[in-house]
């Protein structure tokens, strides 16, 4: 989907990353203490209320960061002189749970108003749903500022879709200095959440325009995803991206292992033998799993743009400047 040709220019964006104070953890020790406890408060009360809602929020920080660095550009709504990411191929009537960052962004602007960027709860909240789906718990690095903009082409561009194979998507994810063992470990998000029909039709009834369904898939499995996704039917109908959508753990790779992946960029990592060897190694051991998880985790999180930010005061819409500075 994306014109790899673009990408080298956008990444060496994000290489020149220099402007901003460099990330580093407890950012907000001494300006909003409660900061963390705060935005995890939210997280946990909106799974409660609806439990894929941690999915959703885990799944933000990734769009975030792949489309001009880690900056909250994904959260801006469209204004009349501004397409942002929102309606963009990857995210339109698929990315959700934008309300959830807007509850924690209230929260923090009651508490202390002006001092943590959306950017920063983003990623807060994409560690907070992972461990409270009985995953991982990590550090991490704060002190982004919000991006000014946003572009609905640039994340047309980037953002792999759910036919990528395994070798597109490893060539994808090294220009975001993220390896093959990353972009497996990454993948494992997976473990929680839904997709849509509309995801995975072509895999079931014309795999790269054979007429005939992707190979990969396990035949029982594959019944099951035809009753779910029947030709011509709904495709904003949901199924779980492993079989324990609800739990962050290491069963997304045994699926995989057993043709039971739910997109085409899920079963390929199996497919391929350079992906497949971190798939089998994290089927067989949970801990390694969890542990390049966290490090993938972290290394998304660094991805800066070394744009000019500021701190929003709704993560939907940049701040309003005094006419003087527009001028
Ligand atoms: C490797 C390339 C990736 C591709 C092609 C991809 C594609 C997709 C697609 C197509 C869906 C279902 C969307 C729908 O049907 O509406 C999805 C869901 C999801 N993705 Fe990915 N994804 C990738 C990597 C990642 C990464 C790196 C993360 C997080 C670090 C992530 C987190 C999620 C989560 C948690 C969901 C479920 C969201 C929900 O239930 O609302 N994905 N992804």
């Amino acid at each position: 989907m994306a014109p790899i040709a673009l990408l080298p220019f956008l990444i060496l964006n994000l290489a020149v990353a220099t402007a901003a104070p460099p990330l580093r953890p407890r950012f907000y020790e001494k300006t909003c203490p409660e900061a963390e406890h705060l935005v995890r408060d939210v997280i946990k009360k909106n799974m409660e209320r609806e439990p894929r809602s941690a999915a959703s929020v885990n799944r933000l920080q990734f769009h975030d960061c792949f489309v001009n660095g880690c900056d909250g550009s994904l959260l801006l709504d469209d204004t009349s002189n501004m397409l942002g990411e929102k309606l963009s191929l990857s995210n339109i009537n698929s990315l959700r749970s934008y309300e959830v960052i807007d509850e924690a962004k209230e929260t923090l602007e009651g508490v202390c108003p002006g001092v943590v960027s959306c950017a920063d709860i983003l990623i807060m909240a994409a560690r907070d749903a992972v461990v409270l789906s009985g995953g991982p718990d990590w550090e991490v690095k704060l002190g982004r500022q919000d991006s000014l903009t946003a572009s609905q082409k640039d994340a047309d561009d980037i953002m792999p879709s759910p036919r990528a194979n395994a070798s597109y998507l490893i060539d994808l994810f090294r220009k975001f200095n993220l390896s093959a063992k990353d972009l497996v470990a990454l993948s494992g998000s997976h473990s929680i959440g839904k997709g849509r029909c509309f995801s995975i039709v072509f895999r079931l009834y014309n795999q790269s325009g054979t007429g005939r369904p992707d190979p990969a898939i396990d035949p029982i499995f594959r019944e099951n995803l035809d009753k779910l996704c029947p030709r011509g039917g709904d495709g904003n109908v949901t199924g779980g991206l492993d079989a324990t959508p609800e739990r962050f753990d290491n069963q997304y790779f045994k699926d995989l292992m057993n043709g039971r992946g739910f997109l085409n960029s899920d079963q390929t990592l199996f497919t391929y033998p350079k992906t497949r060897q971190y798939v089998r190694l994290f089927a067989r051991n949970r801990d390694e799993f969890l542990k390049a998880f966290v490090e993938g985790m972290i290394k998304l999180g660094d991805l800066q743009s070394g744009r000019p930010g500021e701190i929003r005061q709704n993560c939907r819409v940049v701040n309003s400047r005094p006419v003087d500075e527009l001028m």
